[in-house]
This record gives C-alpha cells, sequence and structure tokens, in this order.
C-alpha cells in the first residue's frame, strides 16, 4: 500500500555475546559514554538502546546481556534487530553464551558480524577465536567466509571505525527502508514503572512516525503519548523508523516483545486492549484448570 513511500532507515543492531567480552564497553566507546560504570557489580541486567552517527549515517544499537540467566532478552534482542554483532573477547574465546548467542542469531535470520574485542590484552588470541567460530558455523571473511570479523578493543578504541564501517556495509547490502509517512508501529525493547514518571516503555520504532499526543496501544495497555524522550533523555517532537525511544503515558507497563501501534480515538485503544487483557485471562484460567 506505500511501497512508494519507502524510504532509507537506519540499521538496527544488537549487540550479543557471552558475559563480560565487552558489549556494553564497546558501545560505550563508540558513544563515549560510560555506561558500564553505573551497573550493579559491571552486570548488564536489561536492554539499553541507543543510536549513534557515523559519516552522518544512523545506526541504532541493543546492547544486551550476556548473563547466562538472561537468554529471553537475547532472544528478543536477536528478534528486533537487522545484524547481530558477536562480541567475543580475544582472552577467552568463544563460551557457551558466544555458542548460544549465534543460534539466536541464526534462528532469526539474521547476519552476523563478529568483533574479536580486547585486543589490547596480552592474552589475547583473535585467531583462536576465528577457528573456534568455525566449529560452530562462523565462517569469518579473514578465513575465506562471507562474515565480516573486525578485530577491536574497547579500551583502547581500536578499530572501532572499522566496526562502524562494517555494520554500514552490511546495511546497505540489507537495503533497510520504512515508511515514516504512515502510523507508527514498533516493538517495545523494555518497560518499567518509575516512581516520578510513571510507566516508561522503552520501544523502537520500526515503521512510521511516533508523536507526542498519538493514542497507542502495546500489548494489553494503551495510552495516550505525553512525552517522547531520547537516549539522550532529551524530549522529542517525533520518533522516526529505527529510532529508540521512551514513550510516557501508558496506563500500564506492558511486556518487553510486545508490538505496539498507533490507533485511531481512545474508545478503540481501550477495545483491543481489553479484548487482549481478557484473552490473557481466559488463558490463565484454562492452564489452572488444567
Ligand atoms: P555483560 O553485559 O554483563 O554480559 O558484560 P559486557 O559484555 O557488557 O562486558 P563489559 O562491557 O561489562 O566489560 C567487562 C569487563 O571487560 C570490564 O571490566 C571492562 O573494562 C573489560 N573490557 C571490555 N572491553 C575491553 C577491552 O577491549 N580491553 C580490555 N583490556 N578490557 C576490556
Ligand atoms: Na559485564
Ligand atoms: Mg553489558
Amino acid at each position: 500500500d506505500d511501497e512508494g513511500d519507502r524510504v532509507s532507515r537506519p540499521p538496527v543492531v544488537t549487540i550479543m555475546g557471552h558475559v563480560d567480552h565487552g558489549k556494553t564497553s564497546l558501545l560505550d566507546a563508540i558513544r563515549h559514554a560510560n555506561v558500564v560504570a553505573g551497573e550493579a557489580g559491571g552486570i548488564t541486567q536489561h536492554i539499553g538502546a541507543y543510536q549513534v552517527e557515523q559519516n552522518g549515517q544512523k545506526i541504532t544499537f541493543i546492547d544486551t546481556p550476556g548473563h547466562a540467566a538472561f537468554t529471553a532478552m537475547r532472544a528478543r534482542g536477536a528478534q528486533a534487530t537487522d545484524i547481530a554483532i558477536l562480541v567475543v573477547a580475544a582472552d577467552d574465546s568463544v563460551m557457551p553464551q558466544t555458542i548460544e548467542s549465534i543460534n539466536h542469531a541464526k534462528a532469526a535470520g539474521v547476519p552476523i558480524i563478529v568483533a574479536i574485542n580486547k585486543v589490547d590484552k596480552p592474552t589475547a588470541d583473535p585467531q583462536k577465536v576465528r577457528t573456534q567460530l568455525l566449529q560452530h558455523e562462523v565462517f569469518v571473511e579473514s578465513m575465506g567466509g562471507e562474515v565480516l570479523d573486525v578485530e577491536v578493543s574497547a579500551k583502547t578504541g581500536k578499530n572501532l571505525d572499522k566496526l562502524l564501517e562494517a555494520i554500514l556495509l552490511q546495511a546497505e547490502i540489507l537495503d533497510l527502508k520504512a515508511n515514516p509517512n504512515r502510523t507508527a508501529e514498533g516493538t517495545v525493547i523494555e518497560a518499567q514503572l518509575d516512581r516520578g514518571r510513571g510507566s516508561v516503555a522503552t520501544v523502537l520504532v520500526q515503521n512510521g512516525t511516533l508523536k507526542p499526543g498519538q493514542i497507542i496501544v502495546a500489548g494489553d495497555v494503551w495510552g495516550r503519548v505525553r512525552a517522547l524522550v531520547n537516549d539522550k533523555s532529551e524530549h522529542v517532537k517525533e520518533a522516526p523508523p529505527a529510532m529508540p525511544v521512551e514513550v510516557l503515558g501508558l496506563s500500564g507497563t506492558p511486556q518487553a516483545g510486545d508490538k505496539f501501534a498507533v490507533v485511531e480515538n481512545e474508545g478503540r485503544a481501550r477495545e483491543i486492549s481489553e479484548y487482549r487483557q481478557r484473552l490473557a485471562r481466559d488463558k490463565a484460567a484454562a492452564r489452572h484448570s488444567g
């Protein structure tokens, strides 16, 4: 219906890999930020979403936790994305959640780019990473395969520009498009109840443009968008395709992974959310009655 209105959009890139292999550090280095310092025990426990600009081109990043407990978050991260960055620490090589991440990316059908991290360490062995990846059917370019691989260091900043170039190259091949002129829809990345702000849902707009004042349904909750807040805590007037944004004003907290969409009026929003709540209640009742 809207084929003619589709224009290029930024790639959505999910960072995956084993715990402590340096996913958040890499993103911090790319963004010139310091998220790791604020994490309890240095362990990522939620999904973070950020947008950066390289040579005038935007890239949306989704950070995921590497800890074994967060399988569902990794799976969801792989589903909302165009490209998966597999971070493997060169001193630790391929580990259980590295393999799990490969499987999530393959299941979601998204191309992988390998970032061999921590190459600044004296014990780094990037070649071992490449040969171990071969055993899991990830054939990197430098060994004659098709998967782009880049040796990086979040600590020294080595080759971060090359990693961004590899992402933009892959994105070009994928020829990603969306229509900014239609009603917005997308996916909930995470949501929580904030003491001061009420329900805060981080969403990724996947098509259309989301604006304050619009009415959305997300999973089985709804609301009029009171404000949109970007990854720099700034209020914004609109969120175009591939932009991660916090939505304030929902009646409750949707589930991570829920789809959201703009609807025409409050009555319609209430109708859809009540229908979904009833479905969920019926399902739960059916489970209890065995
Ligand atoms: P989870 O999200 O908990 O899975 O961890 P993560 O993959 O985000 O790793 P994180 O960024 O928390 O980094 C783990 C540790 O590795 C920290 O102590 C970082 O300082 C260190 N680190 C990350 N990248 C590098 C690197 O390139 N070189 C060196 N030497 N240390 C690094
Ligand atoms: Na960590
Ligand atoms: Mg992390």
